[in-house]
């Protein structure tokens, strides 16, 4: 078997998503395999090269995995023929210019959503990358889930009849930073730094809910700050400046219709942190991270109204979850697979940066409905 090194210059990745999701349990565990197997019967094997701002934390993580290259430059790693791929885990804000540097210098780029933080940035770098005709992603990890796997398995064996509504409830307490740290970055509450759970999640819902329901057509958004004071990293108290919450109705092309609820402001009652209850005319379930629990129209009970008497019903002991009857692997590692086989091939990738686009849009949308108050049509995007 011949084996191919694929030169990756990975940026951000002293972050929470580029070291453990993207370096980590992605490029290392594939390199643990032995890399990824093209039709050819050539093994790709990715070297990553370790970009970033601060050169102590870089040559920790390079030492702790033997990793050969690290480096404080983007634009001298940019500049050598031999790197195959730019991928970027950098905060938002910092994405847009580094992408667009990538794509000048020809690497094929691979990035994490959302691809910019604003639509005009979005369309241009989807524009540039075509025209250098070079292999461009975004991550879409959220398809891979294991829960949202078994969902789309139901779809497709046409479990629900026609689908009427969805449901999806997402969110956790996230701790202010007081006594107990937060959870989270603390530019992820600041929207000058490209916070705000609506930019950060609605290119998630964009993706996963169209892959699932088909096109939206309109939506109607709510946004909220709940929690107005936080502290950061270094205990020192700041004013949250974006978005903690938001309330949505997203309507889809085919009548179905989707509430959104997306928060940092919210104590988890459910069995998992993302949930989508979907109902149907024959069936319906609620799949979450890896779970997928059904109830089909022939075991559906009958309740009756009446606060007088305890329910008889236990309604929960009556939906059924769906087998596993497959083993997941890590998604994110899933998608990275799929991107380095078409980058080395050459190929276009189904996930790339008009794709990455369209998740940017829906959150400007969401954001100017909450701000007109008021139901926007999702125009079709040229990207
Ligand atoms: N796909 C997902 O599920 C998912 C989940 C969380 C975050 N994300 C995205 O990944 C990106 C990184 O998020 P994260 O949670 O890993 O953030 P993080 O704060 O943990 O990491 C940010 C990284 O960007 C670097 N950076 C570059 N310029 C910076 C600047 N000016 N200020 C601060 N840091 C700077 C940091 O050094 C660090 O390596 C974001 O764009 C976010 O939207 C995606």
């Amino acid at each position: 078997m011949s084996r191919k090194a694929v030169h990756i210059a990975m940026n951000g990745v002293t972050g929470r998503m580029g070291y453990r999701q993207h370096l980590v349990r992605s490029l290392l565990s594939i390199r643990d395999q032995g890399g990824v197997l093209l039709d050819d019967g050539t093994a790709i094997f990715p070297e990553p090269v370790l970009v970033g701002r601060n050169a102590e934390r870089l040559r920790q993580i390079a030492e702790r995995h033997g990793i050969g290259r690290w480096t404080t430059s983007l634009d001298n790693v940019l500049s050598d023929p031999g790197i195959d791929v730019y991928f970027d885990a950098q905060v938002t804000t910092a994405r847009e210019s580094s992408l667009r540097k990538a794509i000048a210098a020809g690497k094929h780029v691979y990035t994490e959503k959302p691809v910019a933080d604003s639509l005009d940035g979005a369309v241009q770098l989807a524009r540039a990358a075509r025209e250098a005709g070079i292999t461009h992603g975004v991550v879409q990890d959220k398809l891979f889930l294991p829960g949202v796997i078994k969902l789309r398995r139901l779809i497709k064996d046409g479990f629900f009849g026609r689908v009427l509504s969805v449901r999806l409830e997402f969110g956790y307490w996230v701790f202010e930073g007081d006594g107990l740290a937060s959870q989270r970055p603390s530019w992820n509450y600041r929207k000058d730094r490209g916070g705000g759970i609506v930019l950060d999640m609605f290119p998630h819902w964009h993706y996963l809910l169209e892959d699932l329901f088909g096109p939206l057509q309109a939506l109607y958004a709510r946004h909220a700050t709940h929690i107005p004071v936080r502290w950061d990293e270094q205990g020192a108290q700041y004013d949250v400046t974006a978005d903690d919450a938001a309330y949505a109705l997203l309507e889809f092309r085919s009548g179905a219709v989707a509430a959104v609820n997306s928060s940092w402001a919210v104590r988890v009652n459910r069995r998992e942190l993302l949930e989508l209850h979907v109902d149907g005319t024959a069936g319906s379930a609620v799949a979450g991270l890896r779970d997928c629990a059904v109830q089909h129209r022939v075991s559906t009970p009958m309740p009756v109204w009446n606060p007088d008497l305890p329910d008889p019903i236990d309604y929960l002991a009556q939906w059924t979850d769906v087998p596993d009857n497959q083993a997941f692997d890590n998604g994110f590692k899933v998608q990275w697979e799929l991107f380095l086989k078409h980058a080395a091939q050459g190929q276009p990738f189904r996930w790339d940066l008009a794709e990455g686009a369209k998740g940017v849009q829906l959150a400007e949308l969401a954001m100017q409905s909450s701000a007109e108050g008021r139901r926007i049509e999702v125009p079709p995007l040229d990207a």
